[in-house]
């Protein structure tokens, strides 16, 4: 006959959040999987997953073996569809509550230097990964009539950077596929939630593919638009240095939206909406964002 205790702890079992992060190599993922498996009141089970499973002695030490109930990890490429299905067939609890949409990938440079690869490697990771992960999870939650996506957004999807075009370009998409989702979604009690971040202390800087100043495939292009381009990485690295959030900060974020009874749509890791997003949406002819931000990362007076 099963004591209390053990009645209690089956319906602990069955209360677990099950949670499914992508992209806990390092950086945000790796630091939403710790925290989230680390819960003092073990709300949460989750499957940190990662493209290659070489890396995830990271993670294994962030968590020091003291998790063995709350984490699992498994091995899930977002530009792979079989790696996708894999990993959610792995999944034990044969449900995912929270799905995060984290992975992603950077690219940085004249777009006269960007390969046709390069930039459709952007887009597969952080546009149709996104989709095609978010898509396989979808008819189980929806089955349940429940269920939280959360994807790791980026203010650099809310106005555009120069040399970022791409990776831009990429974030914008996620928010219209996230926002055209949400609306949706609303009537089968799933919540979609953008975290928006700024600047974040990761490998982010060093994963991405850019351009260094003496590459071969800069020669190929003019005099200003590379003098230009040395203005831009001498203010990115000083945002980074002066104003990077920690990965801490970020997960906070996460929490709150994970722990709301009714999660918003956007959350901005800063607290506030950004200036910047601020003035594309009180002067919407565009004009004077471009010309602010194009003095705020081209000025002499800034190096
Ligand atoms: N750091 C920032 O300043 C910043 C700002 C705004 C938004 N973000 C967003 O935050 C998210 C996380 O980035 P991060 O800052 O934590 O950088 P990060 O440390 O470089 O982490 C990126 C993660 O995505 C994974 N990934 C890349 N391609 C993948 C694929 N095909 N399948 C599965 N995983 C893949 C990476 O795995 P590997 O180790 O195998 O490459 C790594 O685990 C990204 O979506 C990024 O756009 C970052």
């Amino acid at each position: 006959m099963s004591s209390p205790l053990d009645h209690s702890c089956s319906s602990l079992m069955e209360d677990k959040k099950v949670v499914l992060i992508t992209g806990c190599s390092s950086g945000i993922g790796l630091s939403l999987a710790v925290r989230l498996a680390s819960d003092p009141d073990k709300t949460f089970k989750v499957y940190a997953t990662m493209r290659n499973l070489e890396k995830k002695e990271r993670l294994l030490e962030c968590v020091k073996g003291l998790h063995r109930d709350t984490l699992d990890i498994l091995q899930m490429d977002v530009t792979n569809q079989k790696s996708i299905q894999d990993a959610r067939d792995r999944v034990v609890e044969k449900r995912i509550d929270i799905l995060v949409c984290n992975a992603g990938v950077g690219l940085m440079g004249p777009l006269e230097v960007q390969t046709l690869d390069s930039m459709q490697r952007i887009l597969e990771v952080n546009l149709l990964g996104t989709m095609q992960t978010i898509k396989t999870f979808l008819p189980g939650m929806k089955t349940r009539g429940q269920g939280r996506i959360l994807v790791t957004g980026s203010t650099g999807g809310l106005h555009g950077l120069p040399f970022n075009e791409v990776y831009c370009a990429s974030k914008f998409a996620v928010e219209g596929a996230c926002e055209s989702l949400a609306v949706l979604l609303q009537h089968f009690n799933i919540h979609v939630s953008l975290i928006e971040c700024g600047p974040v202390n990761t490998d982010f800087l060093v994963n991405l593919q850019r351009a260094e100043i003496g590459d071969a495939s800069l020669q190929q292009v003019d005099s200003q638009t590379l003098s230009l381009y040395e203005r831009y990485l001498q203010h990115c690295n000083s945002v980074f240095q002066n104003a990077a959030q920690d990965t801490e900060d970020i997960v906070k974020v996460f929490l709150d939206a994970i722990m709301s009874v009714n999660p918003a749509f956007r959350y901005f890791t800063s607290g506030v909406m950004p200036p910047l997003i601020r003035l594309k949406v009180s002067e919407p002819d565009g004009l004077q964002y471009i010309n602010t931000l194009s003095q705020t990362v081209f000025s002499s007076e800034e190096q």
